[in-house]
């Protein structure tokens, strides 16, 4: 067995920064609760704070450090709630302010930390600035705060470029005066203008707002997207559509991760750090694997961000093993952590994602497109790819636990949720959906009902119906069900995170590489011996094959298969000491 390498030294101010109160993040574990579809208390198909707070034990025992709440704010839902109203309210349908205060002590009572989504690059065309906005005059301070430019022609019918937005459909909408806003997604979420100075106190408002209520961090929604290159006084061409997609994001776009963005959050940053411990943030970034990404993380800026490239590696030693390094070279050069994403609410839900083909592509986007295909066409899985899917979504989550840094889980994954594929048309939500009708079917297949009974109302959501259809198999994989099951996925979950959290130490590892099997074996080491070896080959390999003795039984902690004739299983991950 030969330590390869070691790649990457101890963070933080003392050997074992962990125990430092403020750095409390930096290994974490947090789950993403997507609160319309988590718990519905009243009955009216819709979650809400009160349904999140009878599930908070459960949340407890799953041995999370923190939740991160999606938008909860008032919205017209034309983006699931990313079209925010009032940033510093809670939506009547999810429950009252004091009541998102309650929530949090509740919370923080049983060790639970919380981060709110902030989205700053749009708000809702409900918000009353956008009102204020369209009811004043072109030029006027009211439009100033978001991102108008007038349209060339002789009435201005011409839109000022012919840039398609992320959800499909102009970025332009007309406002009917020859003048024109721009948006990034649908039409209902105007960009806000972040050379404004009011706005930029406005957020600063919001972020010491849910601060002061015991908010103890922040997920910033398109955390790249907010400086624009371009307004009503900025330069009087824009590149076409077909240029704009020859422009690397960085400096020299006109919207995408642009030097300025690092001096708003350089502002926020003087935010948190007025609090104790600091208030975190960390980043939602969509974009090839820079290491631009990494100015996100650091001290002065948010401080943290997803690096979502582990999405994109699928199931491939050799691709998993790539973006590893790289994320932890990002974590390093930041001085921050690194971040482990499999799933999330924007996303195919990885027990399905994992059972599709592999497309073996350097291309970041191709598995993307391999998920987008997939959903197109009616997301029909035999069953055998269920299981190897789910069989691959433990092995790799439960590597991913093994991993130094913090680990951000989605509602549901814990159960091995598969995607509902099949929604019918008129049940879904989803702008993407309406705005690319016949090329993408959206977001919604994630995003339906946790099922916590095996049977009843909505298995267990509420007492009534859900505003997403759930199918008939969500039964079978009901909380309640997996409670009763020592083999469940959640039994799983719960003795995998707890070991974690027993065995974590400094944010070191050192890979070891496995003998013949290399390429299909991903092993390392963790301080204090703590050992994570997942099988990617779709049959066993033994100790022998890997170029290990056997570690004895006493010696295991932890396997996602049962471990057996001295091998190790296809698509599993084994942990031990
Ligand atoms: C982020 C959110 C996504 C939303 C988009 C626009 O990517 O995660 O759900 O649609 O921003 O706000
Ligand atoms: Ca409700």
């Amino acid at each position: 067995m030969t330590a390869a390498q070691v790649t990457i030294a101890d963070r933080g101010t003392t050997n074992d920064s962990d125990t430092n109160e403020a750095d409390w993040w930096r290994q974490a574990v947090v789950y993403q609760i997507y609160p319309r579809s988590f718990a519905d208390a009243n009955g009216d198909g819709i979650g809400d704070l009160a349904g999140i707070m009878s599930k908070v034990d459960y949340l407890a025992g799953l041995g999370i450090d923190a939740v991160w709440l999606s938008p909860f704010y008032p919205s017209a839902l034309a983006d699931g709630g990313y079209d925010v109203d009032d940033y510093r309210q809670v939506d009547p349908r999810i429950g009252t302010l004091d009541e998102f205060v309650d929530l949090v002590e509740r919370l923080h009572r049983v060790g639970i930390r919380v981060f709110v989504d902030i989205v700053p690059n749009h708000s809702s065309n409900r918000h009353p600035w956008f009102r204020e906005a369209l009811a004043a005059a072109p030029g006027s301070p009211e439009r100033a705060r978001y991102v108008f430019r007038r349209g060339s022609g002789e009435q201005g019918e011409i839109p000022p470029s012919d840039w398609t937005a992320a959800f499909g459909g102009s970025t332009w909408e007309p406002v009917g005066d020859g003048w024109y806003y721009f948006h990034l997604f649908a039409p209902e979420q105007p960009d806000w203008n972040w050379d404004n100075d009011e706005v930029r106190e406005d957020f600063l408002t919001t972020l010491r707002f849910w601060a002061d209520r015991g908010v103890d961090g922040f997920r910033v929604d398109v955390a790249m997207g907010l400086a624009k290159g371009f307004g009503s006084d900025h330069p009087a061409t824009l590149p076409t559509q077909a240029e704009l997609a020859e422009i690397p994001i960085g400096p020299d776009h006109p919207y995408f991760d642009r030097d300025d963005v690092d001096e708003i959050y350089a502002g926020w940053r003087e935010v948190f750090n007025q609090y104790d411990p600091p208030r975190v943030a960390v980043a939602e970034l969509w974009s090839e694997p820079s290491d631009r990404k990494a100015r996100y993380a650091t001290p002065q800026s948010l401080g943290q961000a997803f690096y979502f490239d582990v999405m994109h590696a699928g199931w491939s030693a050799t691709r998993v093993r790539r973006v590893v390094d790289m994320v932890l070279g990002w974590a390093d050069q930041s001085g921050s952590s690194s971040t482990w994403v499999l799933s999330n609410h924007d996303v195919v839900r990885h027990a399905s994602r994992l059972g599709l083909p592999d497309v073996d592509a350097d291309d970041p986007w191709a598995l993307a497109e391999r998920d987008r295909r997939w959903l197109l066409s009616g997301g029909v899985t035999p069953s055998e790819n269920i299981a190897v899917g789910l069989d691959r979504a433990r092995a790799l989550s439960v590597f991913l636990m093994g991993l130094p840094g913090s680990l951000y889980l989605y509602q549901g994954e814990e159960l091995g949720l598969p995607e509902v594929a099949d929604l019918d048309a008129s049940a879904r939500q989803d702008p993407v959906f309406f705005r690319s009708p016949g090329h993408n079917v959206g977001r919604d297949g994630c995003r339906v009902p946790l099922p916590w009974t095996a049977s009843g109302p909505s298995f267990g959501f509420g007492s009534a119906g859900s505003h997403l259809p759930q199918p008939a198999w969500f039964g079978d994989y009901a909380v309640e069900r997996q409670e009763a099951d020592p083999n469940s996925t959640l039994a799983l979950y719960r003795r995998a995170l707890q070991l974690r959290r027993e065995l974590q130490g400094p944010q070191r590892l050192t890979w070891v590489e496995s003998g013949s099997a290399r390429s299909r074996v991903l092993h390392f080491v963790r301080p204090g011996g703590w050992h994570v070896l997942t099988n990617f080959a779709d049959h066993r390999l033994t100790w022998g094959q890997l170029g290990l003795v056997q570690p004895s039984a006493d010696r295991i902690l932890l396997a996602t298969t049962e471990l057996t004739q001295s091998a190790v299983p296809a698509h599993t991950t084994a942990w031990w000491r």
